[in-house]
């Protein structure tokens, strides 16, 4: 289809396989399955959730969410459920960096409704708005999701300490994803090249860089922290050259940088909790353990987090 090679994509990004949805699934069905299994893992019923938070550039459509289409999945219908008018759903765009952000909007949810259940997903279909003629940015995409139920109380596996949120949206310009409103398409047309995913990739690789080294620093310098205090670093899962450069410039020992970019590409605002589910499972993230993530996308968006 084109004109690359396994060698170019391995030794410029270090993917290796990515996940396309079938056909006939969506975000919305990966980000329910992701959803499932968190709340297998937490021992909770889908009764239980207060809100519903899904961070995503590739939604199923604009409206309604994929957050209430998850409900939906989940068997959440007002009828059939105690909760009825008590489940807040929705969605919002936060880029590659949605799942942080979902991090703070949790932090604050919870803050104001001690008692809430929140699901946090970060899910994306980004095969549907690839051009698989463009090599610069097909080979680099993949679509995932992932979720974690945040709550307060005791018996938490991890706590989330602190999260910074920044953007700059005059870089806006270094991807994009078409398909929204400001695209005029009419019945009929051919598909615009504005339609897929569009990005000045060395560009972005310098802000992501140079943001999530400068964002780490901040995080662990405001909690009194150094990179000897981290057991896992998790940055956002673009490409291993980017990965390696911060680890690098923070001084993180190659053995507390997880990378899982090989596996899934860059699923987006999937990439760092498909990375917790994934570094739990080779038995990387341990309870308890002081995990710094860094993340890195469009808008542009960027931030770190710290849990533990
Ligand atoms: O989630 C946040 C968003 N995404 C990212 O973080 C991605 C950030 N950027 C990157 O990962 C890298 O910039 C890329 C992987 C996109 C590109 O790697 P690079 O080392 O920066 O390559 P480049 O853009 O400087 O391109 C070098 C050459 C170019 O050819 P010329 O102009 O030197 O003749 C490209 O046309 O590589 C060419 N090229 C390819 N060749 C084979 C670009 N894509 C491909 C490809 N196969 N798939």
């Amino acid at each position: 289809m084109l004109d690359t090679s396994d060698e170019w994509i391995t030794s410029r990004t270090g993917i290796r396989t990515r996940h396309i949805l079938d056909d006939d699934a969506n975000a919305s069905d990966a980000g329910a399955a992701a959803a499932a299994a968190a709340l297998r893992d937490a021992g909770l019923e889908p009764a239980d959730i207060t809100h519903i938070f899904v961070a995503t550039c590739t939604p199923d459509s604009l409206c309604p969410s994929v957050a209430c289409l998850i409900a939906d999945k989940l068997g959440l219908s007002s009828t059939q459920q105690p909760r009825c008018g008590e489940l807040m759903c929705f969605d919002f765009n936060g880029a590659c960096s949605g799942f942080l952000y979902g991090l703070e909007l949790a932090r604050a949810t919870l803050a104001l409704h001690p008692d809430a259940v929140v699901l946090l997903v970060g899910a994306e279909a980004l095969s549907r708005r690839l051009n698989f003629h463009d090599r610069s940015t097909c080979v680099l995409f993949g679509d995932g999701a992932g979720a974690v139920v945040l709550r307060n109380g005791g018996g938490a596996l991890w706590g989330v300490r602190d999260v910074s949120c920044c953007s700059d949206g005059s870089f806006h310009q270094l991807i994009n994803v078409g398909g929204g409103t400001s695209m005029r398409v009419r019945a009929g047309d051919p598909v615009p090249d504005e339609f897929f995913i569009s990005m000045q990739g060395r560009e972005v690789f310098r802000h992501a860089v140079r943001c999530m080294t400068a964002e780490s620093k901040k995080m662990l310098e405001r909690n009194g922290l150094t990179v000897n205090d981290i057991d896992l670093f998790i940055a956002h899962q673009a490409n291993l050259r980017i990965i390696e450069a911060v680890g690098s410039r923070l001084d993180m020992p190659e053995d507390k940088i997880f990378v899982n970019v090989q596996k899934f590409a860059n699923t987006s605002a999937a990439t760092l909790p498909l990375a917790l589910d994934d570094a739990r499972a080779q038995g990387r993230l341990k309870p308890g353990m002081r995990v710094l993530l860094a993340t890195f996308g469009g808008g542009m968006t960027w931030g770190a987090a710290l849990l533990g």
